[in-house]
């Protein structure tokens, strides 16, 4: 009796010293600390070789996209990477560890008088037309070809260890043969590596791959090991960094929103997929578009969502359905989701180019201010998405996602202007100008999005609100201490299985992550009976940066939101500017009015908003920052 409580004596000190050595996540760091490395102050805008031709890629498909891009004038509109995706390695050569290119299907990289082929002639070429090159890799030893691919034609030939073309293992070695050597921009790293090749599977039971304990499940985060998973993204980043000093580089995460990377994946690297493959079928683009349309909060110049490639081109979004097509084009640029085009474009019919060289609309996706639509009204078959750009106008976007048409009445006041002055768009596809006072009627046809760009009176004259600026703001902590799946994410009757097994369940991590003008979990933000159309829902225990560009004031209305289950357990709303505390506000429990909170942010340059409590269940403790402005400038 004596040993045991002894030895749960110490078991209590080991854990208390833990404790009190890890530093407090809410402690103001004073710094931004979403990733800003890297070429991705805007998303990325390119092409890659997979949608069109999965492994079976060669040189000739991809420099007869290229050219195309260059020719028909979308490279001068800002389409820029040529990225091959799986299917360009040999093997692994069991000497030294270099990855040999599969130089029958890239002619280019046998061309130097050498033994071992070089994608040095290839990227040159890329560059001399004014492209950037990008190449494709995985975090696991082999590739996602490797694990799903039906024939082996394509795919690594050889030893199992001559066939681990993946990183890792090697994680230095080839990062600086792809950005030193070979002089990509650009990589895109794959997962299956990380969770396909657990001793059971067909390949490793066939003796073709080695067996790798899976650390990544895409279907239940409990079986993932995120810290493991990031950890070894993280080392790819470094790496990366170390090979190109300059900056040079766009490191693209797909791990398709598993691992929870849809709440870190902005604090690693420049793009990350938030869902599973897109195909071209309305349905899966719905569950792609829905994995990240709500993730406002979490893009950001130098890191943003990535709901997966264009499927312009093909199946639903062919140029026999240009509804479709253009909806792809207007939600993904919305979205401030990377633009990049999956089409062989040498094929690819005037009408598609015309859709993917919409100058009006890559501009939306491309404005320097980088924040991601917010969505401003929310149905399962309607939506209106609302971008704040750099030169103070709106662009909204209206999207039917259903099978019947669509009255709308867009009002002033959802697009955050004043219901008694004019506003004016533009609509982004036919270029007709509408005005118009308090409210429009709008028809939208089945699938099809409108998207305007427009002026009006703003209705915070003197300010922004923080979820007309998700770009400057970052959940650093957002309290998620136990990720569960996202239910509102679109599950198509068109899954990966067709109907076998029990249909497409919910599978991306990160519900009740924050959001702008909702709480976490969806409603709208209230704080004891009053409701707020806009502001940040958060849950407790979080702490948010904000950039602050020039502005003097600092305001909101803080408190305990209505749709909080924990009643009980009070929150102290905490405001820092540059890591010293402004104010602080008394504790605040559910029930409560909202207070208001003013601080004066002159000079100061990241303010923080820290909501503390001693809640251990932050899930049932949302808050919130009503009517979260900047304001004077
Ligand atoms: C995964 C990725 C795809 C593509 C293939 C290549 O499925 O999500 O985008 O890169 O692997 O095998």
């Amino acid at each position: 009796m004596n040993k045991i409580s002894a030895a749960a004596c110490a078991a209590i000190m080991l854990i208390s010293t833990a404790h009190a050595q890890r530093p407090d996540p809410l402690a103001p760091t004073g710094r931004w600390t979403a990733y800003s490395g890297g070429r991705a102050a805007t998303p990325p805008m390119g092409w890659n070789s997979w949608n069109a031709f999965a492994s079976a890629v060669d040189e000739e498909k991809v420099m007869g996209s290229a050219k195309r891009i260059v020719d028909s004038g979308l490279a001068s509109k800002g389409y820029r990477y040529i990225n091959l995706d799986d299917g360009w390695a040999a093997q692994r050569r069991e000497s030294d560890g270099r990855l040999i290119i599969r130089a029958d299907k890239f002619p280019s990289t046998a061309k130097r008088n050498q033994k071992t082929p070089s994608f040095k002639p290839y990227t040159d070429k890329l560059h001399a037309m004014g492209l950037k090159a990008g190449i494709y890799s995985d975090m696991g030893r082999n590739t996602c070809a490797q694990a799903w691919s039906a024939t082996d034609d394509d795919l690594p030939k050889g030893s199992v260890a001559e066939r681990e073309v993946g990183l890792h293992d090697f994680i230095d070695q080839d990062i600086a043969l792809y950005f030193r050597e070979w002089g990509f921009d650009y990589i895109k790293v794959d997962g299956c590596g990380l969770r396909d090749f657990g001793p059971n599977s067909p390949k490793v039971k066939a003796g073709q791959a080695r067996a790798l304990t899976p650390i990544m499940d895409l279907g239940a985060i409990s079986r993932t090991d995120v810290t493991a998973v990031q950890e070894l993204f993280r080392r790819v980043s470094a790496a990366i960094e170390r090979s190109r000093p300059d900056g040079d580089f766009v490191y693209s995460l797909c791990i398709w929103g598993a691992a929870n990377v849809r709440a870190w994946a902005k604090d690693v690297g420049n793009t990350s997929r938030t869902s599973d493959d897109i195909s071209p079928v309305w349905g899966r683009l719905l569950v792609n578009y829905d994995s990240a349309v709500h993730r406002a909060l979490y893009a950001h110049p130098g890191s943003w969502n990535d709901p997966d490639m264009l499927y312009i081109g093909a199946g639903d979004f062919d140029a026999d359905h240009l509804t479709e097509a253009r909806s792809h084009f207007s939600l993904w640029a919305m979205l401030n989701a990377p633009l990049l085009i999956g089409a062989d474009l040498r094929k690819t019919p005037d009408a598609l180019m015309d859709v993917l060289g919409n100058a009006d609309i890559i501009s939306l996706n491309q404005d320097i201010a980088g924040n991601q639509s917010t969505v401003v009204y929310d149905s399962s078959d309607l939506q209106i998405l609302l971008k704040t750009l750099s030169n103070g106008d709106k662009a909204v976007a209206i999207f039917n996602r259903g099978s019947g048409a669509q009255d709308v009445s867009l009002q002033a006041a959802q697009m955050k202007y004043r219901d008694d002055a004019p506003v004016e768009m533009i609509d982004l596809w036919t270029k007709k100008p509408i005005v118009f006072t308090k409210d429009t009627k709008l028809h939208v046809a089945p699938r099809e999005t409108l998207i305007f760009r427009a002026r009006g009176t703003r209705a915070l004259s003197d300010g922004l609100y923080l979820s007309e600026q998700p770009g400057k703001v970052n959940p650093a902590v957002d309290g998620v201490t136990r990720p569960i799946a996202d239910p509102t994410i679109f599950r198509t009757a068109a899954g990966w299985g067709g109907t076998h097994g029990a249909g497409d369940r919910p599978q991306y991590a990160g519900w009740g992550g924050a959001r702008a003008d909702s709480a976490p979990y969806g409603q709208t933000l209230q704080i004891a009976r009053k409701t707020y159309s806009s502001g940040i829902g958060i849950l407790a225990n979080s702490r948010l940066e904000v950039r602050n560009e020039g502005y003097r004031r600092f305001a909101a209305k803080v408190g305990v939101d209505d749709s909080a289950t924990d009643k009980t357990n009070p929150v102290v709303f905490t405001v820092y500017g540059d890591g010293k505390r402004l104010t602080e506000i008394r504790p605040l429990t559910w029930g409560m009015p909202a207070e208001p909170v003013e601080v004066d942010v002159s000079g100061v340059k990241l303010i923080e908003l820290v909501a503390r409590s001693a809640a251990t269940e932050n899930e049932a403790l949302s808050v919130t920052w009503g009517e979260a402005s900047l304001r004077g400038r």
